[in-house]
């Protein structure tokens, strides 16, 4: 039944052509055979500073529970963990299989509800004008759509008044939360709330009220999702704000990684790059990760660029102890600091 809400979707995350038609149709197994012909550029495949996509590792510890939470209408979901633990990357790589598509609002100490709220109109516009625009065949509800046009018009008239960017964008009346939220469900986007943690405490309060809407939209619209990722706090807070919705709210703690989801994105990536690393260096590298993957692809990424490897080569090259014990010079370096308690640099 829920199949048929949310039909499995699975882009293909490197090539364009295959993206449109053929990638639905195959099979995963036959997705990645793909994937490990082709030719990739290293700083695709190591990823320290965005969400990996070639060389993303399944969670198998929160898969389940993620996958359940998205895919039941009416849930709204907090994701937290520690800072770099794999939240937004486990988040994005989910999202792209199940979801229509997500828009993502980043959140700061100054960010209050209005902010958001005109942030996730804003972006909206990628579905509602690109779709006017270029006359998709899927049919927008015309009253709807008109409502959208008339809001963003008098939003274009403000923002001309507005000077300052950080000050509280003033709201058209007609843009409640419950407007909002039937664009979204109309879209079939989810919305990915980042940072929650950075906002004041004041607004916390109204961010879970949305919650609340958002909630009670999936009654008419399914997909109504809201999605927040903050630090560990995160959970506990939503919660104290919004005990009445508590069965409706799906917290999921993403922890750091283990040692074996660490080696598996060595693996990933040297497949994808047609590199071997000697088991000693795989072990080094999980190591000096910390449990950290931004560590793991950092040092992977470190050791190919001082080999010059900046795409996947046609021969197999291995990675020595040595080009590890360089890579890692080049890592203190930049980072000035001894990677973990239990790698010593020497
Ligand atoms: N499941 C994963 N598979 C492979 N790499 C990952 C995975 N999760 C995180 N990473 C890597 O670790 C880095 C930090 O992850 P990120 O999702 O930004 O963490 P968080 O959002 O919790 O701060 C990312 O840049 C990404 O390259
Ligand atoms: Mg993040």
């Amino acid at each position: 039944m829920l199949d048929l809400i949310y039909p499995i979707k699975r882009k293909f995350p490197i090539c364009d052509t295959l993206k449109c038609s053929v990638c639905h149709l195959l099979p995963l197994e036959t997705l990645q055979y793909v994937e490990m012909k082709m030719k990739h550029d290293t700083i695709r495949v190591f990823t320290p500073d965005i969400p990996a996509e070639l060389t993303f590792v399944e969670r198998k510890q929160v898969n389940n529970k993620l996958v359940n939470a998205i895919r039941t209408p009416g849930k709204q979901i907090v994701v937290y963990g520690e800072n770099g633990s794999g939240k937004t990357t486990l988040l994005t790589n989910k999202l792209n299989q199940l979801y229509e598509g997500y828009i993502s609002t980043s959140c700061t100490g100054e960010t209050t509800v209005e902010h958001i709220l005109r942030d996730g109109f804003d972006q909206l516009g990628k579905f509602y004008i690109s779709q006017v625009e270029r006359k998709k065949s899927i049919s927008i509800g015309g009253e709807i759509k008109n409502n959208y046009a008339l809001i963003a018009n008098s939003i274009k008239i403000q923002r001309k008044r507005e000077t300052n960017v950080t000050e509280v964008p003033i709201i058209p009346p007609d843009l409640t939360v419950q407007l909002l939220a039937k664009f979204f469900g109309e879209s079939k986007y989810a919305w990915v709330l980042e940072d929650f943690h950075k906002v004041r405490k004041s607004e916390k309060k109204r961010i879970s009220d949305l919650l609340k809407v958002f909630a009670n939209e999936a009654q008419n619209a399914p997909s109504t999702k809201v999605i927040i990722i903050g630090a560990v706090e995160s959970a506990g807070e939503i919660a104290a704000f919004s005990n009445d919705m508590n069965r409706r709210i799906y917290q999921i703690k993403v922890d750091l990684m283990t040692n074996e989801e660490i080696s598996e994105i060595i693996l990933r990536g040297s497949e994808l790059l047609n590199l071997t690393f000697e088991d000693n260096v795989k072990a080094a590298i999980v190591m000096a990760s910390g449990f950290r993957p931004s560590r793991c692809h950092q040092l992977c990424l470190n050791i190919c660029q001082d080999l010059e490897i900046n795409e996947t080569v046609e021969q197999t090259v291995k990675i020595s102890m040595s080009d590890f014990e360089k890579s890692i010079g080049t890592y203190h370096e930049a980072y000035g600091y001894f990677i973990t308690d239990g790698y010593k640099y020497e």
